[in-house]
C-alpha cells in the first residue's frame, strides 16, 4: 500500500512538474527574452560611433526654451545639448544645429527667431556660433553658411517651424534639410514624440543617422528604468498637455507602483475628480481619460498622486 501511495505522490510531482513548472520556467524565459529585445532595439548608434572629420553633422537639437522679450529665461536646455555639441567640434566636424521653438505655424514669426540662442550658445560654447538667419530655413542663406563652413565650424538655422511641411513630416523640407548635410544627429529627447522633417523625415533620407549624448542618456536611464525598476517604482509626470502624454500614462500604470501627476496636467485630472480649478490650464476633452486612468490606477493597485494644494496668483 506504502509503495503505491509513494509511487502515487511521485506521479503527482511529476505531474505538476511537466505541466505547471516547465510552462511558467519556459513563460519567465520569453518574457525575459522580449525584455531583452526591446532593450536591443533602444541601442541606438551615437556620435561616438561615427567619423566626423571633415563632415557636414546637421545636429537636431530642442532649443525650444522659453523667451521673454527676446531674453531666454531658462537656458536648461541649451546646457543639455552642449556635450554632443562639444563632441563633434572635437572630431573635426561642420556643425548645423537645427531645432523649433514655439508653434510659428509654418511662417517666420520674428518673436519665435532662433537669433538669441545662437548668441546665448556662443556664450555657452566660447566659440562663435553663427546664425544662419534665413526665413526658408533651408533657403539661399542657409545654404551659402553652411557652403563657407570650416572644419570645427558651427552654425545654427532658422526656427523649423517657420516651414509649413515640419510639423507634417512633409518630403520637400526633409529633402532640404538632407540636402545640407552629411550625417544627421538626433539629440532632441524633448521632441521624440513629434514625427516632424527635422527628426523623423531627415533620417530616413541620411545615410549615416545617429543619436547625441542626451538622447543616449535618456534612452539608457528609460530601457533600464521602466524595463528593469528597482521597487518601489515612482514615476513622476508633469506639463501642461494631458493629451501629449495619454499612452505614456496608461503605459505607466501597467509598470509603476506610484505615479505622481503634477504641473499643468494635473489640473485635468483634478477637474476630472469634481473639484475646482479656477481658471486653470485644463484639456475638457482629457476628462473621460483621466477618470478612466484614475480607475484603472485603482485597479492596478498603483498609487495615483496628485497636488492637494495650489498657489492662486492674480
Ligand atoms: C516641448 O517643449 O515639449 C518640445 O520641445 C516639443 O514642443 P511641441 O509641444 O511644441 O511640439
Amino acid at each position: 500500500k506504502e509503495v503505491i501511495i509513494m509511487a502515487q505522490l511521485i506521479g503527482c510531482l511529476l505531474a505538476m512538474y511537466l505541466c505547471i513548472y516547465l510552462p511558467w520556467k519556459a513563460n519567465q524565459k520569453e518574457e525575459s527574452r522580449k525584455r531583452k529585445d526591446m532593450y536591443n532595439n533602444l541601442n541606438k548608434k551615437s556620435v561616438d560611433d561615427i567619423n566626423v572629420k571633415g563632415k557636414r553633422v546637421l545636429v537636431r537639437c530642442d532649443f525650444n526654451v522659453p523667451l521673454k522679450e527676446g531674453k531666454i529665461t531658462d537656458e536648461n536646455r541649451l546646457v543639455a545639448a552642449l556635450p554632443t555639441i562639444k563632441k563633434l567640434v572635437a572630431d573635426g566636424g561642420k556643425v548645423i544645429l537645427c531645432s523649433h521653438l514655439g508653434k510659428p505655424k509654418g511662417e517666420p514669426k520674428p518673436e519665435l527667431s532662433l537669433a538669441p540662442v545662437a548668441a546665448r550658445l556662443t556664450e555657452l560654447l566660447g566659440q562663435e556660433v553663427k546664425f544662419a538667419a534665413d526665413n526658408e530655413v533651408v533657403g539661399p542663406n542657409a545654404k551659402a553658411a553652411v557652403e563657407a563652413m570650416k572644419d570645427g565650424d558651427i552654425i545654427l538655422l532658422e526656427n523649423t517651424r517657420y516651414r509649413a511641411e515640419e510639423t507634417k513630416n512633409g518630403e520637400a523640407f526633409s529633402k532640404d534639410l538632407a540636402s545640407l548635410c552629411d550625417v544627421f544627429v538626433n539629440d532632441a529627447f524633448g521632441t521624440a514624440h513629434r514625427a516632424h522633417c527635422s527628426n523623423v523625415g531627415v533620417a530616413e533620407l541620411v545615410d549615416t543617422a545617429v543619436v547625441g549624448y542626451l538622447m543616449q542618456k535618456e534612452i539608457d536611464f528609460l530601457g533600464n528604468a521602466v524595463e528593469n525598476p528597482v521597487r518601489p517604482f515612482v514615476a513622476i509626470l508633469g506639463g501642461a498637455k494631458v493629451a501629449d502624454k495619454l499612452n505614456v500614462i496608461s503605459n505607466l500604470l501597467e509598470k509603476c507602483d506610484t505615479l505622481i501627476i503634477g504641473g499643468g496636467m494635473a489640473y485635468t485630472f483634478l477637474k476630472a475628480q469634481g473639484k475646482e480649478i479656477g481658471k486653470s490650464l485644463v484639456d475638457d476633452s482629457k476628462l473621460d481619460y483621466c477618470k478612466d486612468m484614475m480607475a484603472k490606477a485603482k485597479e492596478k493597485g498603483v498609487k495615483l498622486l496628485l497636488p492637494v494644494d495650489a498657489a492662486c496668483i492674480k
